[in-house]
């Protein structure tokens, strides 16, 4: 939050902090100010004009101002961009009913997302390292053989006596000595508890090299470069996992690998993401293959399994038994990734068929693990994880969420890619929407936090009723019918990119419904399990790719997140991911993930009575006893008064 402005709209005088560089529209969304932002965001309704009054601001030429428009300072909202503090004032056209945005809540004003949670330290000490050598070259008096040679000067040198060598090491050994006139680089990995081991030698003084983390996700494949000297981060990159083609969620990934030649298919399918990945990073990185001396990747049992090629159908059927658990070293060439073969691949331990390496590797980032104080970790996905504890005791909990805080499953559900709507406001007074896009590109649908927003808005205007029905279509003219069901007209067909009304149904809502009772039910139910409740959190740590960009009033609003102190909450970002790369930076971190995988109680919520019970009563906005959500209650009064 370092480099931060300060963007003020008149005449309300609502106040916002954004990214220096955002948009003014994106400031108007976060503060709660409304402006007609017909097209999304994408510049092309020309109906979000804003007058820039003070402040560095930066906008292109557009059609959708006349010439005269702009000599008067107007400015389209969703292009201009804020360098410095602003104040801006609302044209007639772009305001929409400003008197009503007195009933926005404080908090909303102040920065609707939750604050950021720095990861975990730990000292850099690489499990795999790089080491140069120097090596005196034989002579009649010293003619040891190449190998010992080396062994002596690593262990002259570096102080580590190498006691195992892999028989790859030897492959080529006298050659790269030679070549290198007796300058060589020996790959080294030593695991904390475990004999040094002698991976290779290579020719020449080469430095320490970098270590990949991987997060193997069943949608996204997120990738990072870290330079083993310095622990700097050289390069990230990311793309959709190509599974997804083979089956979009686990299960039916599950499915696809038990028919013939179907794991395998699998397999390759998602080493061919990771190797598109990886050679994005080494060009970004302008490194070398032969740089990379490590790979660890985090994911969930079910991608890790097929990314190491294992029979996953075990994971689907009861009992839930994994094939592993913990996955011993394995390596990166062996599973097709293009990387030297010498080159070891570390997953992170898992906690059970459906609590992955991903959580384990989120509860080390997070620090969850050393800290007293009770901890919530959610991780919001197609399956949403759950962990909860302390550095005395941690339990976990999967709950099949669907595929909704992805844009799946949904009507008009899209994901989080450019044309998603991503944030959402109804006026009060007029209930005309605001909506704004990823990339403020036309809109193409909605994502998962988009939807979030979109049903906290409309419950909030009266719009939605608390058990998923729409209000009476005379409330709004975007409630319409068709077929005998109420439907919500989110973006009307002439301002969507592909000229189709972008429309949220019943059936949308109950499928976010669902997704957000089986969170709420997941983190009550695994507190009652330890017969603790939502108000002994003292933390709350969000995960996730949603994470940072999801309006923490929203979430508590329909009732994903329980209602306690919102400064409780904070966003990690990744957490697989970040906990992958310490694990490749760390020997104790890696042995800490062993420790945590090892230590943490799993709750099956599968057939269990209480999750069930729970389930039913959230399935109502934010949930059928209102006592659980006081904040909420009084809340409703407010922003409800127009009803
Ligand atoms: Fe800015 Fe349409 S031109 S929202």
């Amino acid at each position: 939050m370092a480099d931060n402005v300060r963007v003020t709209f008149l005449p309300d005088n609502v106040s916002t902090l954004v990214e220096r560089g955002a948009s003014v529209l994106s400031a108007a969304v976060r503060a709660g100010v409304h402006i007609d932002a017909a097209c999304g965001g994408s510049g092309t309704c020309g109906r979000c004009k804003v007058r820039v009054l003070q402040g560095q601001t930066s906008s292109p030429s557009t059609s959708a101002l006349s010439a005269d428009e702009a000599a008067r300072g107007l400015v389209l909202a969703c292009r201009c961009e804020v360098h410095s503090d602003a104040l801006i004032a609302l044209s007639e056209q772009a305001r929409v009913e400003p008197s009503a945005l007195s009933s926005v809540p404080a908090a909303t004003a102040a920065g609707p997302g939750a604050a950021e949670h720095a990861p975990a330290e730990f000292v850099l000490d690489p499990p795999v390292s790089r080491l140069d050598l120097e090596l005196p070259e034989p002579t009649l008096a010293d003619n040891v053989g190449d190998l010992e040679r080396v062994l002596r000067e690593v262990k002259r040198q570096h102080g580590i006596n190498v006691t195992q060598i892999d028989p790859m090491a030897l492959h080529g050994l006298g050659t790269a000595l030679r070549e290198g006139d007796w300058r060589a680089t020996a790959i080294v990995r030593s695991e904390s508890g475990q004999t040094p081991r002698l991976l290779a030698i290579q020719s020449g003084l080469r430095g320490a090299g970098c270590a990949l983390s991987l997060d193997i996700g069943t949608t996204t494949i997120w990738g990072r470069l870290d330079d083993l000297a310095s622990g700097t981060t050289l390069a990230t990159a990311s793309d959709y996992n190509s599974q997804v083609s083979l089956g979009e969620d686990v299960i039916t990934r599950i499915v696809h690998a038990e028919q013939p030649g179907g794991l395998q298919r699998l397999q390759q399918s998602v080493v061919r993401t990771i190797n598109g990945v990886l050679s994005r990073l080494i060009q970004d990185a302008g490194i070398a293959r032969h740089d990379v001396v490590q790979a660890t990747v985090a994911g969930n049992t079910t991608m890790t399994h097929l990314l190491c090629g294992f029979d996953p159908r075990s994971i689907r059927r009861a009992p839930y038994v994994p094939l592993a658990s913990s996955f011993p070293p394995l390596r990166a060439a062996q599973l097709g990734i293009e990387l030297p073969e010498q080159v070891p691949l570390r997953a992170l331990s898992a906690v059970s068929s459906w609590v992955g390496g991903d959580i384990t590797a989120g509860v080390l980032a997070s620090g969850l693990d050393r800290d007293p104080r009770l901890t919530l970790y959610v991780d919001l996905g197609t399956n949403g994880e759950i962990v909860v504890g302390n550095n005395e005791w941690m339990a976990s909990a999967s709950c099949s969420a669907g595929p909704a805080f992805e844009g799946g499953g949904v009507g008009c559900g899209v994901r989080a890619a450019a044309g998603a709507i991503n944030a959402f406001r109804i006026d009060r007074a007029t209930c005309e929407p605001m909506v704004v896009t990823i990339g403020q590109a036309p809109a193409i649908g909605v994502c998962g936090v988009g939807l979030v927003q979109m049903l906290s808005e409309l419950y909030c205007a009266g719009l939605l009723e608390p058990n998923g029905r729409f209000a009476d279509p005379s409330r709004s003219p975007r409630l319409r019918e068709r077929d005998g069901r109420t439907h919500y007209v989110v973006v009307e067909a002439a301002n969507s990119a592909d000229g189709v009304e972008i429309v949220l149904s019943e059936s949308d809502v109950e499928n976010v419904l669902r997704a957000k009772a089986a969170m709420y039910a997941g983190i009550v139910t695994v507190l009652e399990q330890v017969e603790l409740s939502v108000d002994d959190l003292q933390r709350v740590i969000i995960a996730g790719a949603l994470g940072n960009f999801l309006d923490l009033q929203s979430c508590v609003r329909i009732g994903l997140f329980p209602d306690i102190a919102r400064e409780r909450f904070s966003y990690i970002g990744n957490g697989s991911l970040l906990g992958a790369r310490a694990a490749a930076l760390s020997r104790e971190a890696l042995e800490r993930s062993e420790r945590i995988a090892g230590s943490i109680t799993n709750i099956e919520l599968v057939d269990n009575a209480r999750f069930i019970d729970n389930y039913t009563s959230a399935l109502f906005l934010p949930h059928t006893d209102l006592s659980r959500f006081p904040s909420v209650a009084s809340d409703r009064r407010g922003c409800g008064e127009k009803r």
